[in-house]
């Protein structure tokens, strides 16, 4: 119930406006973006391989309806990645991309422009030497999303994508995308969706990531198990033992500012994780996501529609 009227508060532009001006927000903000600029993104990167661990650097911004800012967020990706290439971070860090970002939404041929706009990115991560992942947004944009995959896979075979395990289709989407060179990120998924495509119960979406999970592990693509789930941790590095994976021919992800402890733990131990890491001023919709996903930060939304900023 809170979940749903957290993420709904997502698409209030009256709840927005005082959240982005309340006092206190940037602090909230801080724990899960990098900050406003890539070199914020860089200098977060570096701590972080410091310790061990890889990245996925995201640009924040999605849903766009404005031709000219879908080219401005290609631009600003090509530039990510010559800067990740300059810093000598291509080993370390890959990206993370939302379609949305790059004109799936626009009225006119929205899906042929970002897909146009994902061959540029992957391009430049080809040059850089590292690789993209496509994001998953809300069901509606699951099927072109996917389309898009197989477009770029034929010339860039290391795209990757997410799956989100809360879709009653998911577990088929894995079986499709268990082969060869295939990445998969699973993630339960973050957005509010119906029942008629997706499972509402924590119980039964917890069940569904287990099964995709089984099924990426035991095929012969790349799991990337994005959870910060101590349970799913712990399934995942039992059914990687028993579909005879070594470390390293999986990885573990997890978010920024998201049980960092555990991120160091897994490091440590020598498995292979990867933060994904977020920067840019666009931050609300996915600050939305994370708070929904603890019910207890209600609290912060309410404070920011009743505090003056
Ligand atoms: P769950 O929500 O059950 O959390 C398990 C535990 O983790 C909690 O009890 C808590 O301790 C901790 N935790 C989780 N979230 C927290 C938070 N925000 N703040 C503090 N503690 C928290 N979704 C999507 O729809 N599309 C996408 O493309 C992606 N991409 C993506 C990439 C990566 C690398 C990750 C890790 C996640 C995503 N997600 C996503 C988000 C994902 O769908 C999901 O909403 C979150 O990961 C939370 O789910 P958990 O699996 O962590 O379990």
């Amino acid at each position: 119930m809170l979940r749903r009227v957290l993420l709904s508060a997502a698409g209030s532009d009256r709840i927005k406006a005082a959240v982005v001006r309340a006092p206190f927000s940037r602090g909230v903000v801080n724990r899960f973006v990098a900050g406003d600029h890539v070199d914020d993104a860089i200098v977060a990167s570096r701590q972080l391989v410091a310790h061990g661990l890889l990245v996925s650097i995201d640009r924040l911004g999605e849903a766009t309806t404005d031709a000219a800012q879908a080219q401005a967020t290609t631009d600003a990706y090509v530039a990510l990645l010559k800067t990740i290439a300059d810093a000598g971070l291509a080993e370390f860090a890959e990206v993370s991309l939302k379609l949305s970002s790059l004109g799936q939404a626009l009225d006119v041929d929205g899906e042929q422009i970002a897909l146009d706009h994902a061959r540029t990115v992957c391009a430049a991560a080809t040059a850089a030497n590292t690789t993209v992942t496509l994001d998953m947004e809300d069901h509606t944009t699951t099927d072109a999303t996917l389309a898009a995959l197989h477009a770029l896979r034929v010339d860039f075979p290391g795209v990757g994508a997410v799956l989100q395990a809360y879709l009653r289709r998911t577990e088929g989407d894995c079986r499709d995308l268990a082969g060869d060179g295939s990445r998969i990120r699973l993630c339960k998924g973050a957005y509010r969706e119906p029942a008629s495509v997706a499972y509402q119960d924590r119980a039964d979406v917890d069940l569904s990531y287990v099964r995709c999970l089984r099924v990426l592990m035991h095929g012969s693509g790349y799991p990337m198990v994005a959870t910060h789930d101590p349970r799913l941790v712990a399934i995942a590095a039992a059914m990687a033992l028993q579909a005879g994976r070594e470390r390293g021919e999986y990885e573990y992800q997890m978010l920024f500012g998201v049980r960092p402890d555990e991120q160091r733990r897994l490091a440590s131990k020598g498995e292979k994780i990867r933060v994904y890491l977020p920067y840019g001023t666009q931050w609300y919709p996915y600050l939305t996501r994370r708070l929904a996903e603890r019910p207890a930060n209600v609290a912060f939304f309410l404070r920011a529609v009743t505090t003056k900023g």
